[in-house]
C-alpha cells in the first residue's frame, strides 16, 4: 500500500490510491498489461512523472496505473536529419541536455522540464515558456507508436507504415491517456540558438506590462520567452528569491531573446526600449548562465511560493488572445476583492496563456464555495474574451465538468464517439476529459 500511495496524486487536488501499479520496461510489457486489464475489465491510467495539474494521471477507484519510469531510454538522436527517438518516460530536461551537447535544441518546456516526462507532455498537449517563438509540444512530434486497448500496436506520422493514410499523430497529442498508450516518440529537433540573453523589467501597473507585450509584438520582435507576473504573485515570491522586488512594482516581465549574436544585438535594445516606453523600470539583463539563472529564479519559484499562501490552490491555465490579457488580469483582481480570496495571476504572456491561481483554505467550506465560484467566473470571462479553458494543463478531472461551457453537446458527442472507436469498453483513463456512459467509472 505504501508504494501504491506514491502513485495516488499529481499536482491537482484529486487523490486516489490505485489498485495495482505496473511499471513496464518495454512495449511488449505494455501490450501484455493491456491484455490483462482487458481480460479482467480493469481500467488503466497511464502516468508519467505525476506533475500534471488537472488530475489526468489519477486513477479511478479500482483502476491500475501504468507508470513509465522504466521506459526512459533515448534510442536515437539523429544529428543529420535532426530528430530523436525516445521512450515516454524520458524526462524533458534530460533530452534537452543530451541534444544540446550536439548543438541541437528541443524547445518545449512546460516550466517543469527537470521533472516532467515527454510522454506526459504529449498526453497533456503541453505548452510552456517558449511557445510564441518555437511553438508547443505538438509542433515537435513527428511520429508515435501507440498500444491500443485491443493490444494492437499502431504507428503514426514518421513511423507510419503507409504514408498515404491520414496522419493520426495529432489525435493522440493532448488525448490525456484516453485513446491509447504511447510507447515510442519521434521528436523534431532544431539547431540550438548561438546565444541567449535574459532580462527582466518591473512595471508600475499590470496594464503597462501588458502594453509592453503588445508593443514588442507589434514591433515584430520575437522574444523566445515573455513571462508575466502580477502584483500578488510578486508579493508571494518576495523574500524567497535572490533579488529585491521594488515596493512600487505591480507587475514584472521576464523576457528572453535568443539567436545569433547579431540577432541579439539588434533585438535586445529594441525590446528594452519597448519596456521603457511602457514605464518599465529597474531593468536587469544577463547573458552568462549563472546570472540568467538568478533572474529565472523569480519565475521558477512562483509555484512553490504560492503553495505557501494557502492550503488549497486551484491552478487554471486559461488562454486568451494576447491583446485581451490585461482584461483577464483585471477581472481576476475584481474577483479577488469580491470573494476575499487571493487570486495571483502569472504565465506565458507571449501566447496569452495565463495561470490563474485561486487560493483557499481547504478546511473552510465558505472558502471552498467561493473558490469554486471564482473558477467559474474566470472561465466565463475567458470565453467572453474569445479564449479557451485550457492552454496547456489539459482538461483532466478538474475541468471535465466545465467543457459544456465551451463546447456544444454535438461537439462533445463527437469527442465521445472518437473515444468509443479506440476504447469500446471505456477502460482507457475513464473519468478523465469526458465521462463516458459506458466507461468503467460507472460500473
Ligand atoms: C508553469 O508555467 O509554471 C506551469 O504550467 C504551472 C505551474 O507550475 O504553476
Ligand atoms: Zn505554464
Amino acid at each position: 500500500l505504501e508504494e501504491r500511495v506514491l502513485f495516488s496524486y499529481d499536482a491537482a487536488t484529486f487523490r486516489q490510491v490505485p489498485e495495482l501499479v505496473v511499471m513496464p520496461r518495454s512495449e511488449e510489457d505494455v501490450i501484455q498489461t493491456v491484455q490483462f486489464a482487458r481480460k479482467y475489465h480493469i481500467p488503466i491510467s497511464p502516468r508519467g512523472a505525476g506533475t500534471g495539474m488537472s488530475g489526468g494521471a489519477i486513477p479511478n477507484p479500482g483502476a491500475m496505473i501504468i507508470g513509465f519510469e522504466r521506459m526512459n531510454r533515448i534510442w536515437e538522436i539523429n544529428q543529420i536529419e535532426k530528430y530523436a527517438v525516445v521512450e515516454p518516460g524520458v524526462l524533458t530536461g534530460d533530452l534537452q541536455e543530451k541534444v544540446l551537447e550536439m548543438g541541437l535544441f528541443y524547445p518545449p518546456d512546460p516550466s517543469s522540464y527537470l521533472v516532467s516526462t515527454l510522454g506526459g507532455n504529449i498526453a497533456e498537449g503541453a505548452g510552456g515558456l517558449r511557445c510564441a517563438k518555437y511553438g508547443v509540444t505538438k509542433n515537435y512530434v513527428l511520429g508515435l507508436r501507440v498500444v491500443t486497448m485491443l493490444g494492437e500496436v499502431i504507428t503514426t506520422g514518421a513511423l507510419a507504415e503507409d504514408p498515404r493514410f491520414p496522419d493520426l499523430t495529432p489525435l493522440f497529442i493532448g488525448s490525456e491517456g484516453t485513446l491509447g498508450i504511447v510507447t515510442i516518440i519521434v521528436l523534431r529537433l532544431i539547431k540550438a540558438p548561438e546565444c541567449t540573453q535574459t532580462m527582466l523589467a518591473f512595471f508600475p501597473t499590470g496594464t503597462d506590462a501588458a502594453e509592453a507585450v503588445s508593443t514588442i509584438l507589434k514591433e515584430r520582435l520575437l522574444p523566445s520567452v515573455m513571462e508575466f507576473l502580477d502584483r500578488m504573485t510578486l508579493k508571494a515570491i518576495t523574500g524567497y528569491v535572490p533579488l529585491e522586488i521594488p515596493e512600487q512594482a505591480e507587475a514584472m516581465l521576464l523576457i528572453e531573446v535568443d539567436g545569433s549574436e547579431a540577432d541579439i544585438k539588434e533585438q535586445l535594445p529594441l525590446v528594452m526600449e519597448c519596456c521603457q516606453g511602457c514605464q518599465g523600470f529597474q531593468m536587469l539583463q544577463a547573458s552568462e548562465a549563472k546570472k540568467r539563472n538568478r533572474l529565472w529564479e523569480l519565475r521558477r519559484s512562483v509555484s512553490p511560493s504560492l503553495a505557501r499562501l494557502a492550503s488549497g490552490k486551484i491552478n487554471e491555465d486559461v488562454c486568451v488572445p494576447r491583446g485581451e490579457m490585461i482584461r483577464l488580469v483585471e477581472a481576476c483582481q475584481e474577483l479577488s476583492k469580491h470573494t476575499g480570496l487571493m487570486i495571483p495571476v502569472y504565465g506565458h504572456a507571449a501566447d496569452g496563456n495565463l495561470h490563474v491561481n485561486v487560493m483557499y483554505d481547504r478546511n473552510n467550506q465558505d472558502q471552498i464555495d467561493q473558490a469554486q465560484f471564482a473558477v467559474e467566473q474566470v472561465f466565463q470571462k475567458t470565453l467572453e474574451l474569445g479564449g479557451t479553458l485550457s492552454g496547456e494543463h489539459g482538461i483532466g478531472r478538474t475541468k471535465r465538468d466545465y467543457l459544456p461551457m465551451q463546447f456544444s453537446p454535438y461537439y462533445i458527442e463527437c469527442f465521445r464517439q472518437i473515444k468509443q472507436v479506440w476504447d469500446p469498453e471505456g477502460l482507457m483513463n475513464p473519468g478523465v476529459m469526458y465521462p463516458l456512459e459506458n466507461s468503467a467509472e460507472n460500473t
